[in-house]
């Protein structure tokens, strides 16, 4: 090594070594003629001083010193000066008096600072990642993923689980996202498509015998990007045999709980509490509730059918539902909060919001089509007490839903009811199996078209296939979905089912999925797993709201890395040599 010590440690127990550090300039001070260097590096900071009266020729050296420079300096640690003592570093007490610099490298002026608090696009931050990445808040969580990845590995390790790594040159797994694909020179004409899970590989690998499977597994997926949505993006995926739910809700409770222990020393409750995706969506209009807070959503459909209010009659006679959040403590909001909550709930699909005011009676412009009775009820329905603000929206249900779980969160944030440091977790259950697609017009699959329905919902594939409940569960901390999966089917008969109730042909099923049909007519035993979205994870771990704060280099909002320009065009010979010919795609670039 260059140096003795790192710039984070040294302290008073150093003080009349002779030590070598190397590092870059933070910053640079002069006072009096002596020039003071905070020098950095990942460790910390280390105060190193040059002083003319000590040696002259190194002093006069340091003066051409910039930002970032990468320095080696060799000196003396001494004691600082009194009330030059800084208590918040572990080098605090002490500075190093150089003798000899050598430069090891020069720097431009950097583009960012490097600095905790930055106000800067994050475009530039990207395309600048390697700078980025030297403040300490970017290092300190990708050093906690770090950390992260060691306590997953040895969890899981002592649990009995293999590593193994499945092919990144794939066939297409349909976990709902459009595919990356990737075109074969030696197969011309023929595509490979990158893993969007590697769902069927961990399938085979039970079919295999290994039992219990684990991989940190890089997945991609061509769909809109999001603040939690990266087109590649890492998960823990497990997958075991000859198990129940049961058996999975203990061994990732027991992971969350050792995780959480060992990264935060944060005690997680276990086990977590459990509820069926129903109702998730009656008391909280979502499959992925926050129940750090309470502020549950209502069904009052009964009670508004006998109002005299034409919106909420006319909606109820569509089929559609009328339900409401009791905001309490907020009948003191004024028009303009109000406002703001009615165009919260039409930009998430309202055509509008509702709403009354409980104060020495109900309050509001609609209140005259509610007769005494009426209003009791809804009052008793609705737990209103004096002080509260009563939202209400009638749309079908599941656009009042998602409404109504945009409005609770906005008013979680808004009254102050989430505590940050909280972990809530909670398992999801009773997914129904199938969803209706307006998009494709047919029933797709709920999580993927590998999970099991209920043992005694397996005839309904063949009766009422929207009837069916599933064995997926998810598990769901403050609101994001961390993670999910499900007891599998086994059968090639059942497999089968599910492939007629989605529509897939029996010609598609087996061009697509004819090897795992043929796997399991070779001895498929029960199995069942689950995966982690790891950069969730790392950034509801490290209080980053982004998993772009997460991954080392993530792409931007418009799927492009900044920093290296990819995507990126390929060379006609590239192109030629896979027989493709690129027509649009400039204009499409260009945008
Ligand atoms: P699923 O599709 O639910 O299940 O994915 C599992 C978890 O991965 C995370 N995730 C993502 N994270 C970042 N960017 C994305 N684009 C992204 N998409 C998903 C989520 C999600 O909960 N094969 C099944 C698992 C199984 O059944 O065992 C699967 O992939 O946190």
């Amino acid at each position: 090594m260059l140096r003795t010590h790192t710039c984070g440690e040294l302290t008073a127990t150093n003080i009349g070594e002779q030590v070598k550090l190397c590092g870059w300039v933070q910053s640079r001070r002069d006072h009096g003629g002596v020039i003071f260097i905070d020098l950095r590096d990942r460790y910390g900071l280390t105060q190193v001083v040059f002083d003319p009266s000590h040696n002259k020729q190194v002093h006069s050296k340091a003066e051409h010193l910039g930002r970032e420079f990468v320095l080696l300096v060799e000196g003396g640690v001494r004691e600082r000066k009194e009330g030059m003592v800084n208590p918040k570093l572990r080098t605090g007490e002490i500075e190093v008096l150089v003798d000899k610099l050598e430069i090891l490298n020069q720097a431009e002026t950097p583009p960012i600072e490097i600095e905790d608090r930055i106000k800067l696009s994050e475009d530039i931050r990207l395309k600048y990642r390697y700078l980025d990445l030297r403040r300490q808040v970017m290092q300190s969580s990708i050093i906690t993923r770090s950390r992260i990845y060691k306590v997953t590995r040895d969890y899981f390790a002592e649990q009995g689980f293999v590593e193994i790594e499945t092919p990144i040159l794939a066939k297409s797994t349909p976990e709902g996202a459009r595919d990356y694909l990737v075109p074969s020179r030696t197969n011309l004409g023929r595509f490979f498509a990158l893993p969007q899970s590697p769902q069927l590989f961990k399938q085979l690998l039970m079919i295999a015998g290994f039992d219990r499977y684990i991989q940190i597994a890089r997945c991609f997926r061509d769909e809109d990007l999001r603040a939690d949505r990266q087109p590649e993006f890492t998960q823990i995926d497990i997958e075991m045999s000859f198990i129940t739910e049961e058996d999975i809700y203990a061994l990732i409770e027991g992971f969350l709980k050792r995780l959480f222990q060992e990264i935060l020393n944060a005690d997680i409750k276990t086990p977590f509490p459990r509820m069926t995706y129903a109702g998730a969506i009656e008391h909280y209009g979502t499959g992925k509730p926050d129940i750090r807070f309470g502020l549950e959503l209502v069904d009052v459909t009964d009670i508004a059918s006998e109002s005299g209010f034409d919106v909420f009659k006319t909606v109820i006679a569509k089929g559609g539902i009328v339900k409401a959040i009791n905001a309490k403590g907020c009948a003191g909001f004024s028009r303009t909060d109000i406002e703001s909550l009615t165009k919260l709930a039409q930009e998430a699909g309202a055509k509008g919001m509702a709403w009354m005011k409980m104060l020495d009676r109900l309050e509001s412009s609609i209140v005259k089509y509610f007769g005494e009775a009426v209003q009791k009820r809804l009052i008793k329905k609705l737990n209103a007490e004096k002080g509260d603000l009563m939202l209400f929206i009638a749309d079908k249900a599941s656009t009042a839903n998602a409404v109504l779980d945009v409005l609770r969160q906005e008013l979680g944030r808004r009254l102050k009811l989430i505590n940050e440091g909280d972990f809530k977790f909670l398992w999801v259950t009773d997914f129904p199996l199938l969803e209706y697609s307006e998009e494709e017009q047919r029933l797709v699959a709920m999580h993927h078209p590998f999970t099991s329905p209920k043992e005694e919902h397996i005839k309904l594939l063949e009766t009422s296939p929207e009837k069916a409940i599933s064995r997926a569960y998810d598990v769901v901390l403050n609101g994001t979905e961390l993670g999910g999966g499900s007891v599998r089917i086994h059968r090639r008969d059942v497999q089968e089912l599910m492939f007629k109730a989605l529509k897939i042909s029996k010609k598609e099923a087996e061009e697509r999925f004819g090897f795992l049909l043929e796997a399991f007519t070779y001895g498929a035993p029960p199995h069942g797993g689950l995966a982690f979205g790891f950069d969730r994870l790392v950034a509801l771990m490290t209080g980053n709201e982004s998993i772009r704060e997460v991954i080392a280099f993530p792409k931007n909002k418009a799927c492009q890395s900044l920093m290296d320009g990819t995507p990126s065009d390929v060379s006609e010979k590239q192109l030629k040599e896979l027989n493709i010919r690129v027509e649009s795609g400039r204009t499409n670039r260009q945008r």
